[in-house]
């Protein structure tokens, strides 16, 4: 493909309220020390600006409530350029993810998904670009739905792990999954006859097809600080070069050295990185 690919996420808007902590608390232990930071988050919305700035032509299909903190999660969206004229207002408050990041970059999340959770089939509509992303912080009938009435390359980030109806497995081109996700769902994964990608953190990401690995890559080594949104880079890189055309272990390459560079700095959207910051998919 020699034109700017078109791309659609259906997915999740949620403000990140993070606290950088000297360690990841116990399950009963408080850490104090925190340094307190706000950023524009959410799987959905990470995926959108990832792709945008990797240098798609992104709409965003989401849900947010009508208070300060859709302006706040929608903002680097906006200057990024990403389509927010499918993002819908609720009367349910926008999404909020509460994070704690440790020194090494691990984190923890608990997610309350508010208007997230009215993002339904009538309001996603169907989808006419290049590509659609979708995750699963929104309905997981309204994913199955959408990926059910929508023809092109269709990639779905099973995180975080849930249920979700075969049908999204058997229509998905590409699904995207972590070391945990992929243990989760087992056996399940072999109803996708597309190409799964596994990420394991600094470890080497593959991509396989029918239980054969057709590209394995390793991330450049990086000093991390905060993983948080790393697979959110890696989806959208992933399926940017994908759908541009480029061989597996090209893309995979690519997506794994975008999201080793999100995770060197702060936050999900202020990580992500531009096109320029990277090697072109093949170098
Ligand atoms: O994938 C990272 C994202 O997960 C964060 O931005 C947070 O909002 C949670 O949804």
């Amino acid at each position: 493909m020699t034109t700017v690919p078109s791309v659609t996420v259906v997915g999740s808007v949620n403000l990140d309220i993070v606290a950088r902590a000297s360690k990841l608390p116990a399950p009963g232990e408080t850490v104090t020390g925190a340094e307190l930071h706000r950023f524009p988050g959410g799987k959905g919305a990470n995926q959108a600006l990832a792709a945008q700035r990797l240098g798609a032509d992104v709409r965003l299909v989401a849900c947010v409530g009508a208070d300060a903190a859709a302006d706040e999660a929608l903002a680097l969206l906006r200057d990024g350029g990403v389509d927010l004229g499918s993002v819908t207002v609720t009367d349910k408050p926008t999404g909020t993810a509460l994070i704690a990041v440790a020194p090494d970059g691990d984190n923890q999340i608990v997610v309350a998904p508010g208007a997230n959770r009215c993002l339904s089939a009538g309001v996603a509509g169907v989808p006419d670009s290049d590509a659609l992303i979708c995750q699963l912080e929104v309905p997981v009938d309204t994913i199955a739905a959408v990926a059910g009435a929508y023809a092109g390359f269709f990639c779905v980030n099973l995180a975080p792990a849930r249920q979700v109806d075969v049908s999204v497995l058997q229509r998905a081109d590409l699904v995207v999954v972590n070391e945990t996700e992929s243990s989760w769902y087992g056996a399940a994964l072999a109803a996708c006859h597309g190409l799964i990608a596994t990420t394991r953190g600094p470890g080497p990401a593959t991509l396989e097809r029918d239980g054969a690995v057709i590209a394995k890559a390793a991330p450049p080594a990086v000093d991390a600080i905060d993983a948080t949104g790393a697979g959110d880079t890696f989806t959208a890189a992933l399926t940017v070069a994908l759908v541009e055309g480029c061989a597996a272990g090209e893309a995979l390459d690519f997506a794994c050295a975008a999201a080793a560079l999100a995770t060197t700095r702060l936050g999900a959207q202020p990580a992500l990185p531009k096109r320029e910051e990277l090697p072109p998919p093949g170098e």
